[in-house]
């Protein structure tokens, strides 16, 4: 293993009808608030009128909304906010909704402290040296940015598509009720698990050695993630598969599986640039390109697929080179995301090759990405092509 520090400062509230420790928990940070959410999912549920029960019971509580939030969040929308926090001198955040509206209230939150251009921080120019204090309400399993630092956010005007992650972004608290999952459509539950999945992925194949505890933990989350996914794409509503999915997520990116280890993160610097140009769904961008990237670092580096395959999906060795299991793997991860409805070429989104070199450019940050196989322009273009 390589030396490494752990912290993570968020307070997991996980469970049947947590919404209730919203007040007591906000109420420690202000009673000026930016209530931040989407695009009226939370108005559908019912959601939004027990978040602000909670909150109009601080007390001399103001809350200012900022409502909207897009898929994919832009920097015109974490502009706003900054803009409305200033105004109203507010002194907290509590974002409701999915990765999107977190990541928003995040860069949201480090941009208030900061004299400069927002996007600067987005774009690793500047590190935040504190924010604003924000709590999460999660509404979908997807991206673990409710129990992280990290932010990713869209430069639409640029096309362009940036993470950062800071100690002073992480929630102070996330409030995870699996009921509140209930709604999340079933394409949108596809994209999670393939999310969910995908962060176990990039953090296993890692380049460092003697890591055994960090795999067999990203291996559980897989094994469970395979197990009860196909069962909750048919009952949505479901607690039991909810709950399991819903913390699952949350582990797949709490950064417990990147202790110790040089993780990769190629494919999601791709799927950035994917969707930064096409504005498509993440998990679904992940779920083309992730075969695509095993199937190029198997061509030098098999041995990790193999082992993905023999321990996640239980293949029979006999007889078989570690190229065989690395293919027979890849086919089985590519056959588990259809099999729940998973988009599986970038035609499925009617992206074809015209734009592919911004693409490829988009990808790269340096000469190279990625830590397991490290690529380069040409390697992320066939990729790219090899996806289409
Ligand atoms: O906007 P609303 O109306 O809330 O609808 C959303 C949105 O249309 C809907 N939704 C969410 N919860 C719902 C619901 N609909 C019904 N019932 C509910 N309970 O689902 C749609 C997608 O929501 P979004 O927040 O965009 O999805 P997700 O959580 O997958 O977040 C995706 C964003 O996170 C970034 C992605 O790049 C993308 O921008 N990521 C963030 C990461 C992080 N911060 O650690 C890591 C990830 O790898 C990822 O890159
Ligand atoms: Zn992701």
């Amino acid at each position: 293993m390589d030396q490494f520090q752990y912290v993570n400062p968020t307070k997991l509230i996980f469970g049947k009808n947590q919404t209730a420790a919203i007040k007591d928990e906000a109420a420690q940070y202000g009673n000026k608030i930016l209530l931040v959410y989407g695009g009226g999912s939370i108005k559908k549920s019912g959601l939004y009128d027990t978040v602000m029960e909670q909150l109009k019971a601080i007390p001399d509580a103001e809350i200012v909304e900022l409502s909207g939030v897009e898929p994919n969040p832009r920097l015109s929308t974490v502009n706003k906010g900054i803009q409305l926090i200033r105004e109203n001198n507010l002194e907290f955040i509590l974002a409701v909704g999915g990765g999107s509206v977190i990541d928003c209230a995040k860069a949201i939150a480090a941009g208030v402290h900061y004299d400069g251009d927002v996007w600067d921080i987005v774009t690793g120019k500047a590190a935040p040296a504190s924010a604003v204090p924000l709590g999460t309400v999660l509404t979908m399993a997807a991206t673990g940015t409710e129990m992280n630092g990290n932010s990713v956010i869209t430069n639409w005007e640029e096309k362009d598509k940036r993470a950062f992650s800071s100690i002073h972004t992480y929630p102070k608290f996330s409030v995870l009720d699996p009921q509140n999952t209930y709604t999340v459509p079933k394409d949108q539950t596809v994209y999670g698990i393939v999310d969910l999945m995908s962060h176990v992925f990039e953090q296993y194949f890692h380049a460092s050695e003697n890591a055994p505890l960090q795999e067999r933990f990203g291996e559980s989350i897989l094994k469970t993630t395979i197990d009860v996914a196909p069962k909750l794409i048919k009952d949505l509503e479901n607690y039991d598969y909810r709950e399991v999915i819903m913390l699952n997520a949350t582990f797949a990116l709490n950064k417990v599986l990147t202790m110790g280890v040089k993780t990769d993160w190629a494919t999601h610097m791709i799927e950035h640039a994917v969707s930064a140009v096409h504005d498509i769904p993440h998990g679904g961008g992940l779920a083309i390109l992730f075969p695509r990237w095993m199937e190029f670092v198997a061509q030098t580096k098999p041995e990790k697929v193999a082992q993905l395959g023999i321990r996640v999906f239980d293949l029979n060795t006999e007889g078989k080179s570690l190229n065989d299991l690395a293919a027979e793997t890849i086919q089985r991860v590519k056959e588990f995301w259809a099999s729940i409805g998973a988009p599986e070429n970038l035609s499925d989104y009617g992206i074809d090759s015209r734009e592919i070199e911004l693409m490829v450019e988009r990808s790269m940050v340096g000469d190279t990405i990625g830590s397991y196989v490290p690529l380069n322009k040409d390697d992320v273009r066939t990729i790219l092509v090899n996806s289409l």
